[in-house]
């Protein structure tokens, strides 16, 4: 029985909405540029490829575009090894395009943010070129973390430390030296003791806020700062130590002072520039990241690693919105993004193993891109529905969900990428063992047809699977059934229900299936088994899959009218 909206807590409830800023409760759409358009057929997506879905990207009801990085680069990890943070990568467009991408953007009020990468430069960064020019000990190498090497002759790095990707964290110059990366060798850290690399990076955020950008994702946010006092610290001395502020390299409290001068920069500027901390963190620290002293929002990735569980989900969102109240921003959703196994193959595969922190044993899905896909383990079409329903469920939450591209329609990881195609360094250094995560990076399917399935004239840089077109934009399009049509419902839904950062769990009597109201009223019911749960209502607005009247059947989202 539907009865009557309650208005006036309607109304003080979008009168709060108003008064809050954009992005708290916002859904923020990651583009991966590389691969979403490509305008000009070269084979890699664009700027303006980007620019040219600016009506499907309004159609879609997102509130923001995050742009993963589009500046100069080799490519060696993806475009996150920068070779000039105030430039566009010219393969990809000019300064002129991306301002007309953010104009068109705009117009259809949809927000802009753009990835900042801190930590490293490219080896291709006129820095570098001039620290590699320039003798030890100049001021040039001081940007950098160059150190002499251990053993006869200098021939052994400094230390045993690992590189993110696999392999030694330090590389060799040609007169002895060796320079610190913690990722690929093509991305040498930055030195932020150094006084010229802060105000660089100030300059970068005052150029793009300049442009009209409207807020930044910060890479690696938890790593900027280190403190390299001989004698260095081996791997297992580091590892043996806490992560409570003091760590060498991780985390440091330290690396809040960069972050409170960057704040005042974005505070500068009307509305604030925003932030978000991509800080690979423990839980309890994320406040100091998230806080308006510092970068303002901070990612939560506990549901990258969590199963589709009724009592995990639960737990990571009761820990989650406590620790948004500690440092008074929103909190954040993320089920994909650009390094992770995409969520509807996480939820087709059976469960990883799991650590003695309850983290899963390797990264959830290697094993599966491991035997190339051929082995018959992905439950393609359980997957999905279990995904669909997490969705629902998460932008059914207080916060700000972040999704990223191609979830949209449904897309499953891509496992038969070829070993001689992959592009990614983390299948290079490891070597072979981890796949790496060019599956979740192939470029988009927009017609069922043509070259590349509408991606451009010139093909796709990663091949892109013939079950693709069963996930076309324009097979999706009208659809009632297909995922891109629930994402836009839910998206436009959102917005109208949109109400105060709270949340009431409903008691269920069921251990498997989730309920819980927002203070306008508005219910989310998430049934994680595959029992059915007969509802208390017949109200439904919206179901993550078909579910007679009344019942919430198994792996199925359904959200309720507030009453
Ligand atoms: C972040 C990015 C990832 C990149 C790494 C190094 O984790 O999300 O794609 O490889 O930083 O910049």
């Amino acid at each position: 029985m539907t009865s009557a909206p309650n208005t006036q807590l309607q109304t003080e409830a979008l009168l709060d909405s108003e008064k809050a800023p954009w992005w708290r409760q916002a859904a923020v759409y990651q583009v991966y540029p590389r691969s979403f358009a490509d305008a000009d057929g070269d084979g890699l997506g664009d700027i303006p490829g980007i620019a040219s879905k600016a009506d499907y990207l309004a159609e879609l009801g997102i509130d923001a575009v995050w742009l993963s990085p589009f500046y100069p680069s080799e490519l060696a990890d993806g475009g996150y090894d920068v070779a000039d943070y105030r430039n566009v990568d010219p393969r990809l467009g000019t300064l002129a395009d991306f301002d007309a991408l953010v104009a068109a953007l705009h117009a259809r009020g949809i927000r802009v943010v753009v990835d900042i990468v801190p930590n490293h430069t490219s080896d291709r960064h006129v820095w570098f070129e001039e620290a590699l020019a320039s003798a030890p000990g100049s001021a040039a190498r001081e940007r950098y973390i160059f150190r002499e090497g251990t053993g006869p002759d200098g021939a052994l790095p400094p230390t045993d430390w690992e590189s993110m990707f696999g392999g030694s964290a330090w590389e060799r110059v040609p007169d002895g030296q060796w320079y610190l990366h913690h990722f690929a060798v093509e991305q040498p850290d930055l030195n932020w003791d150094n006084q010229e690399v802060r105000a660089d990076f100030v300059r970068t955020l005052r150029f793009w806020s300049d442009r009209g950008v409207d807020g930044f994702r910060i890479d690696v946010a938890h790593m900027l700062t280190k403190d390299l006092t001989e004698p260095l610290p081996s791997k297992a001395e580091l590892e043996a130590m806490p992560r409570d502020g003091r760590h060498p390299l991780i985390d440091r409290d330290d690396v809040h002072d960069v972050y409170a001068e960057w704040r005042r920069v974005f505070n500068e500027y009307d509305p604030p520039r925003t932030a978000v901390a991509e800080a690979w963190v423990d839980s309890s620290r994320v406040p100091l990241y998230a806080s308006a002293e510092s970068l303002g929002q901070a990612f939560n990735f506990e549901l990258l690693e969590a199963d589709f569980e009724a009592g995990q989900f639960q737990r990571i969102v009761r820990d989650n919105l406590a620790l948004a109240k500690l440092s008074g921003s929103s909190t954040t959703w993320v089920l994909s993004n650009h390094d992770v196994v995409r969520h509807p193959t996480r939820y087709g595969l059976p469960h990883p193993e799991r650590d003695a922190d309850g983290r899963p044993a390797r990264k959830h899905g290697n094993e599966w891109l491991l035997s190339g896909g051929m082995q018959p383990v992905l439950d393609r079409v359980g997957g999905l529905r279990r995904a669909r329903a997490a969705t629902l469920f998460v932008l059914g939450l207080p916060g700000s969900a972040y999704l990223y591209q191609g979830e949209e329609l449904g897309l499953h990881e891509v496992a038969e990428i070829p070993d001689a195609l992959r592009q990614d360094p983390t299948f290079f250094r490891s070597p072979g063992v981890d796949k790496g995560r060019d599956g979740c990076r192939v470029p988009l399917p927009w017609s069922e047809g043509g070259r590349s399935f509408g991606f451009g004239d010139g093909g796709a840089h990663l091949p892109q699977p013939s079950w693709f077109a069963l996930h076309a934009v324009d097979v999706e399009d009208g659809r009632p059934d297909s995922t891109l049509t629930m994402y836009r419902r839910a998206l436009a839904l959102r917005h109208e229900l949109q109400t105060d950062e709270e949340l009431d769990w409903i008691d269920t009597g069921r251990a498997d299936v989730l309920r819980f109201a927002r203070p306008n009223g508005w219910q989310v019911v998430t049934n994680f088994g595959t029992e059915p749960f007969e509802l208390d209502r017949a109200d439904v607005l919206l179901a993550s899959d078909e579910a007679p009247l009344g019942i919430v059947p198994g792996e199925t989202t359904v959200w309720l009218a507030p009453n």
